[in-house]
Order: C-alpha cells, then sequence, then structure tokens
C-alpha cells in the first residue's frame, strides 16, 4: 500500500515537473490585445521562421492585406526563447515593423508572446525624426482555427 502511495506521489510530481518544462513553441496561429493575427510556420533548425501578420490597425490609407514576416529564435534549454521578427508591409504601405521579444509559458502550459516593437513610417528628410514608433503587444495562442480562413477572411478583425 504504501509503495503505491509512493509511486502514485512520484508520478504526480513527475507530472508537475514536465508540465513546468513545456517548452514555448513559436510555431502557430496568434493574436495580440488589438485583435492582430499572425501564422508562424515551422521554425527551421537554425532557428529562423517566416510567416503571415494581418494587422488588426493600420496607418495607411490603403486596405489592410496580410504582410509576410521574417525572424529567428534562440533555442534555450528553459524553452522560453527570445526571438525577433521583421513586417514588410509592401502589399499596403511603405512601413516596416520590427518586433524583438520571448516566449513564456505559464505554470498551466498557457504560451505569450510578449514584444515590443518599432514601426518605421517612410519620411521625407529632415523629418525622419518624427517618422518612428514604439510600442507593445502581447500574443496568445489561438487553438482549432483555420489558419488560411482566419487571416485572410472576414473573420480576420
Ligand atoms: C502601417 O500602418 O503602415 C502598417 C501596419 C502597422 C501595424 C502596427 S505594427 C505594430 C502594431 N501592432 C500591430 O498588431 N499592429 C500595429
Amino acid at each position: 500500500m504504501i509503495k503505491k502511495i509512493s509511486f502514485t506521489v512520484a508520478l504526480g510530481l513527475a507530472s508537475l515537473g514536465a508540465l513546468s518544462g513545456q517548452k514555448c513553441i513559436l510555431t502557430g496561429l496568434w493574436r495580440n490585445e488589438l485583435g492582430s493575427k499572425m501564422q508562424i510556420q515551422e521554425v527551421k533548425g537554425d532557428g529562423t521562421f517566416s510567416g503571415e501578420y494581418k494587422t488588426a490597425v493600420s496607418l495607411a490609407r490603403r486596405p489592410i492585406q496580410p504582410a509576410s514576416l521574417n525572424g529567428s529564435q534562440h533555442f534555450d534549454e528553459a524553452g522560453q526563447p527570445t526571438f525577433g521578427f521583421t513586417v514588410n508591409w509592401k502589399s499596403f504601405s511603405d512601413s516596416t515593423t520590427v518586433f524583438t521579444g520571448q516566449c513564456f509559458v505559464d505554470e498551466n502550459g498557457k504560451e505569450i508572446l510578449e514584444t515590443m516593437w518599432l514601426l518605421r513610417e517612410k519620411a521625407k528628410a529632415p523629418n525622419g525624426w518624427e517618422a518612428t514608433r514604439v510600442g507593445t503587444n502581447v500574443f496568445s495562442r489561438i487553438k482549432g482555427q483555420n489558419v488560411d480562413e482566419s487571416l485572410r477572411g472576414d473573420g480576420a478583425r
């Protein structure tokens, strides 16, 4: 009986350990607090990745379109890697945004991406000083959605 209880306790502790050791995976569909969505494709062996970003907000006059993103991440032991990516908004805007951040997993296994970004608008000299905005975004993983419909369809915002 005591052996059985010890085994159950050991098993419980092992699962807790596994839970806290869950690695944060960038691949997937994410949404931030503005309602913007991004799809990150498979992260390659060298840490590089690409994907698509559908912003919910824009400074541009032209209608919002999905934009390509390219980035790279670290592979750290703890599985809470830092990363960076660039979004080129060329299909509807002259701006470029760079994001840097870290992927965190909490004790319940929920993943978030804490990011900070710089957005450079196209300016005419000597007005370069006013052309950069800075901000933060937190992304949560979206589960159980069709990725293509979600980024391209009406439900994207
Ligand atoms: C533009 O307006 O010129 C392009 C779109 C920029 C959208 C920005 S990028 C930082 C912030 N986070 C978002 O999800 N959207 C805005």
